[in-house]
């Protein structure tokens, strides 16, 4: 699964801004790649205050990305070319611009004023409760015409919908169907975890490990706003109406700990089939804490669960930057070859990392309303370099962000250079879908030791043993038998005879089919 941000992935206007068309001109990259479905950050009509996601018709596309007609042409060309393609559903909230909101605050009694969470004024006069909004202050709103607070999780210009409402359910649903109709291959559900909020509106408690270096959102633990169990009624509906159509995906944003991640899968009644897991990115980069993290994982799944890992998206700092660019190449082997479905965000590929944004080019509302956090998400948000021209083969015009000033680090110069991460990843791709033990064979655990990271995949016919060095240095990795190497994350030598244990190189992966 391959994530775009459609704003930042190819201009073809020369309006600064990526665009379908855009995208519909790359499509012969990410067949070259394999990427075998795309998730695209929300590109309908939106005032723009939240990277779209504050959206002010759910129904269309926004005109700096196009229109309809174009939508249909790139999922069609998508679906030609074997790609499946999912969007972002954004059930939580909507623009302070869509028609919806406008109705709903217009009176007290409109048929309407039910779609979203109004209260009255605290005792004070002021906000009803102490709940946080995630950028910062109170989540309420003052409304001077219906003389009431309204709550938004994210900006105030991004109301909750009340999701207690069967007609917003319902107006949700015919969203779905709308972009189901079209031939979508499914959805990853926005903040799925907070659609429902505590219906007594109790006060959050203070979080007691807060400290002078939390941010101020971060202060209170959502006990009362997210994660409550009617929420995961809200998912189940969601999920059915999807089952009314063959073959869909739901992915989902779930907010919490690991140990919750299990939940979002569902029981008797399913949820999202895969609830996105940043495991790999929450984790300390050190075997260690890699072995505890994945273990941690799939110790939370139900059985039968399908897992998924994720090493980036618009709302996370690019993982080469954390892990620095040798280790990215085992990062990159380590997700291809872990049982579970992979997710990139585009440019992931070629390890880009987080570009400095200069302040007076801040776009983010993190970033604008939350200084000095680290949680502005510009830097990861910032135009892909396609190659190394001003305009980094992205826009012929001024781009939206900068783009990175490594300018060495693009497409075009990786496809060339047989032993770059984008062909690293190409060929981990190519054998992930020749070796169905990386598909579909179960996990094995290993014991982490001298730095290295190692587990096995096993079906019936095949065992396979992946190890990774996750040091600089040389490291002896501890396996027994015999087998052919398959692949090595330097992709300095073809498949050849090996016999345990093994030699690593520094920060070497190694993939090996062990001889029954
Ligand atoms: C989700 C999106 C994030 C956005 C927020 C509010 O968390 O991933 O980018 O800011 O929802 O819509």
């Amino acid at each position: 699964m391959y994530e775009i941000a459609v704003v930042s992935f190819q201009d073809s206007n020369g309006d600064g801004q990526g665009d379908l068309v855009g995208l519909l001109q790359r499509i012969d990259y990410l067949t070259w790649l394999g990427v075998g479905a795309v998730w695209l950050t929300p590109i309908y009509k939106s005032p723009n205050h939240d990277f779209g996601y504050d959206i002010a018709d759910f129904c269309s596309v926004d005109p700096r990305f196009g229109n309809l007609e174009d939508f249909d042409k790139l999922l069609r060309a998508l679906h030609d070319s074997g790609i499946r393609i999912i969007l972002d559903l954004v059930p939580n909230h909507s623009s302070d611009q869509h028609a919806w909101f406008d109705e709903s605050r217009g009176s007290r009694n409109n048929p309407k004023s039910d779609w979203y969470l109004w209260a009255e004024a605290g005792a004070n006069g002021g906000p009803p409760n102490n709940w946080l909004s995630r950028f910062g202050g109170s989540a309420w709103e003052w409304c001077e015409e219906r003389r009431q607070f309204y709550y938004h999780s994210f900006l105030p210009s991004q109301p909750d919908l009340n999701w207690r409402n069967p007609e917003v359910r319902e107006a949700i649903a015919s969203v779905m169907r709308f972009w189901l109709e079209r031939g979508v291959d499914g959805f990853r559900v926005d903040a799925s975890a907070v659609l429902i909020k505590d219906d007594l509106l109790r006060d959050n408690p203070p979080d007691p490990e807060a400290d002078d270096k939390t941010p101020p959102p971060q202060a209170c633990t959502p006990v009362f706003t997210d994660d409550r169990p009617e929420a995961m009624r809200c998912i189940e509906y969601i999920r059915e109406v999807l089952d009314q159509y063959d073959g869909k995906l739901l992915c989902g944003e779930v907010q919490g700990k690991t140990d919750r991640i299990g939940h979002f899968y569902g029981n008797s009644r399913p949820r999202l089939h895969l609830p996105l897991n940043f495991a790999l990115l929450d984790t300390e980069w050190n075997a260690i804490a890699l072995q505890a993290a994945i273990d941690a994982y799939f110790n939370a799944l139900p059985q039968e669960a399908w897992p998924d890992f994720v090493i980036g998206g618009h709302d996370k700092h690019r993982v080469a930057s954390k892990v620095g660019q040798a280790q990215a190449r085992v990062l990159a082997m380590l997700l291809m070859t872990i049982r579970g479905t992979p997710f990139l965000f585009a440019g992931d590929e070629i390890g880009s990392e987080q570009v400095p944004i200069p302040s007076d080019r801040v776009q983010d509302p993190f970033e604008k309303l939350l200084k000095g956090f680290d949680l502005g998400r510009d830097p990861e948000r910032a135009p892909l370099r396609w190659d190394d021209t001003d305009g980094g083969g992205f826009t012929d015009g001024a781009p939206r962000l900068p783009l990175s000033r490594d300018r060495a680090r693009n497409i075009k110069a990786q496809q060339g250079d047989g032993k770059s991460l984008l062909n690293l990843y190409r060929e981990l791709i190519a054998l992930r879908r020749l070796e169905p033990c990386l598909l579909q064979g179960e996990y094995l655990p290993r014991r982490a030791q001298n730095d290295v990271f190692s587990f096995g995949r096993r079906t019936n016919e095949t065992e396979i043993l992946v190890g990774l060095n996750m040091s600089g240095e040389p490291r002896l990795w501890e396996w027994e038998g015999c087998g052919v190497r398959l692949l090595s994350s330097g992709l300095d030598s073809g498949p050849e005879k090996v016999t345990g244990p093994t030699h690593l190189k520094p920060n070497e992966g190694v993939i090996v089919k062990v001889n029954r």
